[in-house]
């Protein structure tokens, strides 16, 4: 299972049986924020048609998986690989697996052996095995890219794959914020590309990224569900390894903890300032009668501060949830917390 703050995944029927009464078979769903892809892939098993999109790289990835295959692609650029006619997605995994490890950036930047670029202490977010093992296969797959040997369908499918075999062996309690002192006996396995389950459904979904403020303008849907964050600290922070391995990029990592540079994925979300001017821009420019929104108790403010932006746009509604929270291994907090989903009907 995916550890991300907010992943919806526990919540599916409750968020998806509520939208059905405001949509017809068939009927489009957007979805602005839609993090690891989890409740639009439910709405597309649904037979709904989806849009969805969010700030960050890593999520685009997970969604084209979700929401644009039907199928495992061809990889026929890369048949050489294979003793078949046809180069599958097992045997191009299979190779991945079996590169010789690289001393390259994460090897360097994110592991116990590695000397930091900006002169910090060496850090653990991965065994320098692992580390060696990441850098042998992004270099890999960011070869294929450049050479024109993989389609963006396949790029895709591997760094979705390669997503979640790192999280798999991330020395994290939860998020990539910081990294723990010891190794955890997860962290210590052999880092291994499983191959993901593609489902069935229909393709004629659209993926976007980009902040939803931005992109709302540009979205037609019969329905929209919106689940921003609820907490300060920015999604590019907490994931900034994450994006690293979706970008195949070699940033800078700086400060003790390694940060990328993350600004141009910052968001007013996140920000008790500014975000409820975001929220009244999607719902103002959004082409689409019916909005869901979820949000917590934990949130960065009451749910009655959130239904008085609502309320300037159409008739509102809150339903209750209560809800098994995220928790980092550390973390004190109680384990049950309400969540919300108000239901605006736009005039
Ligand atoms: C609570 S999570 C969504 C979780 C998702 N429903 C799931 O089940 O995985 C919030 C998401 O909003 C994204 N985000 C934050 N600010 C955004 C913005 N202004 N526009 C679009 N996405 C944003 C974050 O990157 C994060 O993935």
């Amino acid at each position: 299972m995916y550890r991300y703050i907010g992943n919806k995944t526990k919540l599916l029927e409750q968020i998806t049986s509520l939208a059905s009464n405001y949509l017809s078979p068939g009927g489009t769903v957007a979805d602005l924020m839609a993090g690891t892809g989890s409740v639009a892939a439910e709405f597309r098993r649904l037979g709904y048609r989806v849009i969805a999109s969010d700030i960050m790289t890593y999520s685009k990835w997970h969604l084209y998986v979700q929401l644009l295959m039907n199928r495992t692609p061809s990889f026929e650029g890369l048949s050489d690989l294979s003793v078949e006619p046809e180069c599958h997605y097992v045997q191009v995994l299979n190779y991945l697996n079996e590169l010789e490890p690289v001393e390259g950036y994460f090897f360097r930047e994110f592991s116990p052996s590695g000397l930091p670029a900006n002169g910090c202490p060496s850090r653990k977010y991965f065994t320098s095995d692992n580390a060696a093992k990441i850098d042998a296969i992004r270099l890999k797959i960011n070869e294929w890219r450049d050479e024109g040997r993989i389609c963006q369908m396949e790029e895709a499918l591997l760094r979705h794959t390669l997503i979640m075999a790192v999280n798999e062996v991330a020395n994290i309690s939860g998020t990539y914020g910081y990294f723990l002192a010891n190794f955890t006996a997860s962290a210590k396995n052999a880092i291994h590309l499983a191959p993901v389950s593609i489902n069935t459904g229909r393709i004629d979904n659209v993926v976007l990224q980009g902040r939803a403020e931005d992109l709302a303008a540009g979205v037609t849907a019969d329905l929209c569900y919106l689940d921003p964050p609820y907490i300060k600290r920015q999604y590019a922070a907490n994931y900034h390894i994450l994006e690293t391995v979706a970008r195949g990029d070699e940033p800078v990592a700086a400060g003790k903890s390694g940060l990328r540079p993350w600004r141009d994925q910052y968001s007013d979300l996140c920000t008790k300032t500014k975000s409820k001017d975001s929220f009244a821009k999607i719902i103002e420019d959004i082409h689409c009668p019916v909005c869901l929104i979820s949000y917590s108790e934990d949130g960065l403010f009451p749910v009655e501060d959130l239904c008085d932006v609502f309320s300037a746009y159409g008739k509102i509604e809150v339903k209750e949830i209560a809800y098994k929270r995220f928790r980092s291994n550390c973390s004190s907090l109680a384990n049950e917390i309400k969540e919300f989903i108000i239901v605006l009907e736009k005039w």
